[in-house]
């Protein structure tokens, strides 16, 4: 028997795994003091347990201790980065890159940037049905550079298609001319192992919501440069983190972010399998029952495909009317993100995909707590809906 509805939109947002609340309960109601009370052991035990989980986020990432500033999520750590660069003292240029597959949280501060005067550029990434679908052009990325930019901004793995960018060799380019890297890397921690030391990266954002952990939560990292932090904070206030986010820490919040990485990283081994042989096996199912679909991605099974995504086109069918007519089933028509905006994917138009195939197409985001029945009825679900909506679109 399935649960209904069944949840496959785990790019959008993750249930709070159970040991995930059990770690953070105490720490509303019991010990629910301020990190910043200095003068009382309220105040101490909050700060012991930010500090611990430091430590364990720290780890996690392969970064230091006072590397890590935790925020409310991956959209202020992306505004953080790109934003605080901007401001920065003494920056070189006025010159920003990202691309065009980014996540709102980082193209929409770039356009209020060049709004500003700064110079964006967003770069193209290769098309669809290629095996480096989505992936960025190195020798451009390389050539766009010059002696006014001041930031490269890249996503690890995209929350629509799954694209993983080769990070290192990316990292390796900006270096050599000098120029510091942040990582939107919200999609890939939690999923595949991420150290921001082997990456060579600057600035990293990452969320809990993401890997079952609590809303409103995340962090980001900065490489400590002997000369200090090179960018300037957003919120000014109670100087806390190093005076780069300033604000009573959400201690429960820290605690479960901490908590929710270190079960990634506990299970990952054995839970990355099990979660990519349930995603090939909805791949296999829908690509043999419904006739006419493109996959959206590089292919699955490759190293640069992130092995819990699939988005599929379903040619000819209203992906939002699909969605619409299946209630049982929780999946997504573009990035859920920017739900509040109906406008077609700019990911799968990033990738050549027409308005027509980029509204008949869902995103799936498999999880923890999916299972194989869960597969066998979304695919029978969705197959059923497609044939009836084809045939109300197509009266013979
Ligand atoms: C790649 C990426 N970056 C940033 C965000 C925003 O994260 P948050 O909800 O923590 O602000 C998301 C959320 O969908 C995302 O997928």
């Amino acid at each position: 028997m399935v649960n209904k509805p069944v949840y496959m939109d785990n790019h959008a947002t993750t249930r709070v795994d159970p040991r995930v609340l059990t770690a953070m309960l105490p720490w509303f109601t019991e010990h629910y003091g301020n990190a910043g009370s200095v003068a009382h052991p309220f105040g101490w035990d909050a700060l012991e347990a930010v500090d611990n989980a430091r430590k364990s986020v720290a780890q996690s990432i392969g970064a230091r201790d006072r590397e890590i500033v935790f925020t409310s999520g991956a959209t202020e750590s992306n505004n953080l980065a790109i934003r605080g660069v901007s401001q920065a003292p003494r920056r070189r240029g006025n010159h920003l890159i990202s691309l065009k597959t980014e996540h709102k949280a980082v193209l929409d501060p770039l356009k209020r940037l060049a709004r500003q005067g700064f110079e964006i550029t967003v770069l193209d990434v290769a098309e669809a049905d290629r095996e480096d679908t989505g992936m960025v052009d190195l020798d451009r990325l390389r050539d766009t550079i010059g002696d006014e930019t001041i930031l490269v901004s890249v996503m690890l793995a995209n929350n629509e298609i799954g694209t993983l960018q080769p990070i290192r060799e990316i990292a390796d380019i900006c270096h050599s001319k000098g120029v510091p890297l942040h990582c939107d890397a919200t999609q890939a921690i939690g999923k595949i192992s991420v150290d921001v030391t082997q990456l060579d990266i600057d600035y990293l954002s990452f969320s809990a919501h993401k890997i079952y952990g609590p809303k409103g939560i995340g962090g980001f990292y900065i490489r400590r440069r002997p000369t200090g932090a090179r960018l300037l904070p957003q919120l000014d206030g109670g100087g806390q983190e190093h005076g780069l986010r300033s604000g009573t820490l959400n201690v429960p919040g820290i605690v479960g972010l901490a908590e929710a990485m270190r079960l990634c990283d506990e299970v990952r081994l054995e839970e990355e399998p099990r979660v990519h042989a349930i995603r090939d096996r909805l791949a296999k199912s829908l690509q043999s029952a419904v006739r006419d679909t493109l996959l959206n991605g590089p292919p699955l099974g490759a190293d640069n495909h992130l092995s819990n995504n699939l988005n599929l086109t379903f040619c000819g069918v209203d992906g939002e009317a699909l969605m619409m007519s299946m209630r049982d089933l929780a999946v997504s028509s573009g990035s859920a993100c920017t739900s509040a905006n109906p406008e077609p994917s700019h990911v799968l138009r990033a990738i050549g995909r027409s308005d027509e195939d980029t509204r008949a197409s869902l995103r799936f985001g498999i999880g923890r707590f999916n299972t194989e029945e869960e597969v066998d009825f979304a695919v029978s679900l969705i197959s059923d809906t497609v044939s009836r909506l084809r045939k109300m679109g197509n009266p013979s």
